[in-house]
């Protein structure tokens, strides 16, 4: 996929741009590796290492550029979710972050509209792991009330820890959903979810 800008933000303001993993330049990487770092910080539990990396990479990334740096970044990636025992293609979001200068100015909501668009193009439903609901909830999503599980080699295994924390984005192809229903994930190293 071509880098591709869209309207949104042309003139001073912010530039969003939409590009495929495989043509992210190194120095775009490492900006947004830095972004990243910043915006998780130091904690143990919530610094963003390399497998979360690994989590952003395959699909889209949406970069958004303010006087001439990266300062907001989301990427979503094709998974296989299952609901009630369904099979759902699904855009999974990862490595949402904002520098910490320029957070609360509407950049992180600028970023998740364009996923929300990718996702509603080209997949029957968004999903990701949050803790930071409100964010999320203003742009459509919703918090999953049923239990989780991931998929494994031995069978599906509950994931306790992840309840109440994963949202989803119905779009117009994703049919009947029970909110209350079970939800699985296929298995990845590091968080699962
Ligand atoms: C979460 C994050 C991406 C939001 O980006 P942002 O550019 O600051 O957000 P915006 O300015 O576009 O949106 C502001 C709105 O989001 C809400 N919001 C911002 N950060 C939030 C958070 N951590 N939890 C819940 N709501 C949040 C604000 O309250 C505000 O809501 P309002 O419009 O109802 O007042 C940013 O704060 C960030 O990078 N945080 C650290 C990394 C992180 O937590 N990433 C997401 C985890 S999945």
């Amino acid at each position: 996929m071509a880098s591709e800008q869209t309207d949104q933000g042309r003139g001073a303001g912010p530039r969003v741009r939409r590009l495929a993993s495989d043509v992210l330049t190194a120095d775009e990487i490492a900006e947004i590796r830095a972004l990243m770092t910043a915006a998780f910080g130091d904690d143990d539990e919530d610094r963003f290492d390399n497998t979360d990396w690994e989590h952003a990479l395959g699909g889209s990334h949406v970069v958004v550029d303010l006087d001439g740096r990266i300062v907001g970044h989301a990427a979503v990636v094709e998974r296989e979710l299952h609901i009630a025992g369904r099979s759902i293609r699904t855009g999974y979001v990862e490595a949402v972050a904002t520098a910490p200068d320029r957070q609360g100015s509407g950049v992180g909501t600028l970023a998740m509209e364009v996923i929300g668009s990718i996702i509603a193009a080209g997949y029957e439903l968004g999903a990701l792991g949050t803790g930071s609901h409100h964010f999320y909830e203003r742009l459509g999503w919703r918090t999953w009330r049923g239990p989780s599980f991931v998929r494994t080699a031995a069978g599906d295994q509950e994931t306790p820890d992840d309840d109440g924390y994963i949202m989803v984005l119905l779009t117009p192809t994703t049919g009947p959903l029970d909110p209350t229903s079970t939800i699985s994930c296929d298995w990845r190293p590091g968080d699962v979810w």
